[in-house]
Order: C-alpha cells, then structure tokens, then sequence
C-alpha cells in the first residue's frame, strides 16, 4: 500500500515550484523557445520534453558530479546521463585519449588496436571472450537478437514484463492479464503483434519461464539481472541461477543486458554473482559518455555465429553500423575502463550510494512513509511502496507521475538533477558525501512540506 499525499496540496506545492524554476532559469526558457521552431517538442529529442517544469535545463558546463546551467544554477547530477556519465562528466583521462585520437582520425572503417584491448579488458571482466562494438546499447541487444533467431531457427525473444532493453521492437511487450503478450502502452509504430515476436514473463518467476521456454518457439532470454528501469527490482535468492539453468536446459540463449546494472561492480552482476550467460550487453557508460555499446558472448555462441555467417553478404544481413567500433569511441573505451571505472572507484561510489540508500530510508521513517530504497552497487531508488517490488507489475503499481514530477522539481530547484522517469539516484567516481548531504536536505524538506500536518 502507499500513502499518497493530499492532492491539493501537492497540486499547490507543484505550482509554487514551477513558479519557482521559471524564476531562476530565465536562460534556459529563452534557449527551449528558441528551438521550439525547429524540433519536435523544441527539444533534440522527444523525450527530454518529459522534464518537470515545462522546458529542460540547458547545460553550460559539466565537470565531475556536478554541472552549471546557463542561468549560472550549479547542480549535482545524480542522473549522470542515466549512467551515460556514470564516469562522472568528463573524466580527464577519457578527455585526453579523446584528444589525442581525434587528431588521429576519428572513424575509418578500419580498426585500431584498441578495439582488441578493450576486448580483453571486457573479457577479464565478464568472463566472455569473444567481443563486438556498436555505437549504443540498443545496437547491440537488436544485433543479438536478430543472431539468436538466425542461429535457433526460432522466432520469440522472452522479456521480463516492464522490461525496457532500448528501442528495440520485441521488448515492448507486457503480460496481460490472461497471460498473452501484448503491446506495451503508447508503442510506437509496433511492425507486427507483439505476441508474434515476443513472450512476456514476470520478473523472479522460473514457472512462467519454464512454461515460455517449453514451447519449443524461444530462441533468446534477453533480460536485466535486476529490472532498473520500472524502480529497481531485485532477483530472489535462486532466480538467475534458475534461470541460467533454464536457459540451459531449454537451448535458449541467456543474454544479460548490463547496460544499468554495471553498476554492481567492474563485472556487473555477472561477475558478482558468479554468472554464466551466454551473451552480455553494455553501452553508454564504457566510453565515460562517447557513443559505444558492446556485446560479447561465449566461445560456444561466438562459433555458431560465424558459422552461419557467409562473407559475401555479412555487411548487408541486418548486423552492422557504419560507425560501430570507431576509432574514436575505442579510444575513450580503452581509458574510460582501465583508468576511470576501475575497482576502486566502484568500491568509493558503492559506499555513497550505501549510506545515500541509509540516509533517504531514516528520513523516510522519520515521517512514517511506507517507502522503501533499493540500490543495485552505485546506483540506488526509492518507490512509493513499503516493501521492495517482486516483479516489474507492482513496481509499476507504485508509480505516481505527479508525485515524481513534484521531487523532481523540488529536487532541480535546489541544485539536485534525478533522472527524469525515475526516482534514481546513481554516484560516479567524483561524487562526495557533501553531494548526497545535498539530496539529504532536499528530499526531507520536500517530506516535511508534503506530509507534515
Ligand atoms: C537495460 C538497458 N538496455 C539498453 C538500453 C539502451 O541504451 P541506449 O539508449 O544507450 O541505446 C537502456 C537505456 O536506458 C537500458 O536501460
């Protein structure tokens, strides 16, 4: 059950902070209306219109945990990109291999020998030992896909219910009530039934697997070792293990998407909990914020693939991106990895994000609210619920848009970026206590105007 708070209140509380933002970023205002002749929504991307407040915040520079707007507003970002930066922005090392290969040459078709490094690194890393690079996520989890398919003969793709992988066209499925797949809500542009393509399952559920698995009709499990993107749901004692058995037992290719949970550590959830998939997927964090995804895969799986694959039309069969594995991109791949997102740094940011999950819980028992915080590694959220959600259905159940859009703008008016669908909070190397002591402030003052009487 959770306690919402009166909604006049918290529509009065909404008006005052949007007054306040208006004040305070004038500049901002003025750059949205001036892109709003030429973008769709004024923004370079439909989603960024989805920001509190009626315009976003326009960055005049980033550095580290925190960024200054072009009102002169100085913020800490805990959004970081939604893990784009979980480097922190603009790492130095990053910035100066950047440097050094633009000079170089940025993409060839061709290419460098960080490329291989970066492989190995991977590798020793996850475990996996055969590596590709696309330029997102996104990229790379359709790539496997469309191999899984090619290789198994086999047509569907299992997610987890409120799954989000990217924007890849199998995975915005939902489990309806009678147990069908369907259509994600607001789907855009859906080419085909999505029970055609796709099985949704429950999260931490090995039944609905295992039923799903049996028909024979499942060529990959492309899933989040944890869902990240519905709140944060952790897997039950046993549910990778089970899973992972599964996979095997059913010929279903096990993909772990770690794209959110690198978060974990330098291996992921893989590496922590000992796991054996079959294909792993990364993105935007690799490359401290320089476009990259990779995917790397077993031995078994890496020779099955090229065994399929004929030269004369392996450029045209739906696997590929003319600027995958750049130059560019390896290059900030190579120092983001072994100099910035190095053991170390994971350790300093999962303490934070420790004692920020602590520190949000005791304020949230301080005003009686039946809330929880989850944290995978650096990256943690709290739900408007008072247990930890089971499956991607009742963290959904949980959601509340005005509530979040409320501590969203809270939060941005007194110098705190969360990310923007979300109640996350992520830590990057370069974030101090001071930074977490800031969202403290925030978070109880917002409760108080909410809650108390
Ligand atoms: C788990 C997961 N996979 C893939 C993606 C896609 O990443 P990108 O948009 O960088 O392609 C996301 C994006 O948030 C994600 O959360």
């Amino acid at each position: 059950m959770s306690t919402y708070p009166h909604r006049e209140r918290l529509a009065t509380l909404f008006v005052r902070e949007q007054q306040r933002f208006l004040e305070s970023h004038p500049a901002s205002k003025k750059a949205h209306a001036q892109g709003k002749d030429s973008m769709l929504g004024g923004v370079p991307m439909i989603w960024m219109a989805k920001w509190p407040g009626g315009f976003p915040v326009y960055v005049k520079s980033a550095s580290g945990s925190r960024f200054v707007d072009l009102d002169g507003n100085e913020h800490t970002d805990f959004c970081l990109g939604d893990t784009g930066s979980m480097s922190g922005h603009s790492p130095a090392p990053t910035v100066r291999a950047i440097s050094e290969q633009a000079q170089k040459g940025i993409t060839l078709m061709l290419p460098t020998e960080d490329a291989a490094k970066n492989a190995r690194v991977l590798e020793s890393r996850f475990g996996l030992p055969r590596w590709q690079f696309t330029l997102s996520a996104t990229d790379a989890n359709r790539h496997l896909i469309r191999y899984a398919r090619h290789i198994s003969g086999r047509q569907k793709i299992a997610v987890h219910d409120f799954c989000y992988h990217g924007t890849v066209d199998e995975t915005f499925a939902n489990l309806a009530s009678d147990g069908s797949t369907i259509s994600r809500k607001n789907n855009i542009g859906a080419p085909v039934e999505l029970s055609h393509t796709t099985v949704s399952i429950p999260f931490n559920d090995l039944a609905a697997a295992e039923e799903a698995f049996a028909t024979g009709e499942v060529a990959a499990m492309l899933m989040e070792p944890a869902l990240t993107n519905i709140g944060i749901v952790l897997p039950e004692d046993g549910y990778l293990e089970g899973m992972q058995a599964l996979c095997k037992k059913y010929d279903v290719i096990w993909i772990l998407d770690e794209t959110h949970t690198l978060s974990a550590g330098p291996g992921g959830m893989t590496a922590q909990l000992g796991l054996e998939p079959d294909a792993v997927v990364l993105g935007k964090t690799i490359g401290g914020g320089i476009a990259v995804g990779a995917f790397g895969m077993t031995e078994a799986l890496a020779e099955r693939i090229s065994d399929s694959m004929e030269l004369e039309s392996i450029d045209v069969g739906g696997v590929g991106g003319t600027l995958a594995g750049n130059a560019l991109s390896m290059a900030a791949v190579q120092a983001t990895l072994t100099e910035v997102l190095t053991s170390g740094a994971f350790e300093h940011m999962e303490t934070l994000a420790i004692s920020w999950q602590q520190g949000i819980q005791e304020i949230i028992d301080e005003f009686g609210l039946p809330w929880q915080v989850s944290r995978v590694g650096c990256r943690g959220e709290y739900s408007f619920r008072s247990t930890a959600p089971k499956t991607g259905a009742e963290a959904a159940a949980a959601e509340d848009f005005e509530l979040q859009q409320f501590l969203q703008l809270h939060a941005l008016n007194r110098g705190i970026l969360m990310t923007p669908f979300h109640n996350m909070t992520l830590m990057s190397p370069m974030t101090q206590p001071e930074d977490v002591e800031r969202h403290y402030k925030h978070f109880r003052e917002a409760a108080a105007e909410l809650f108390a009487d």
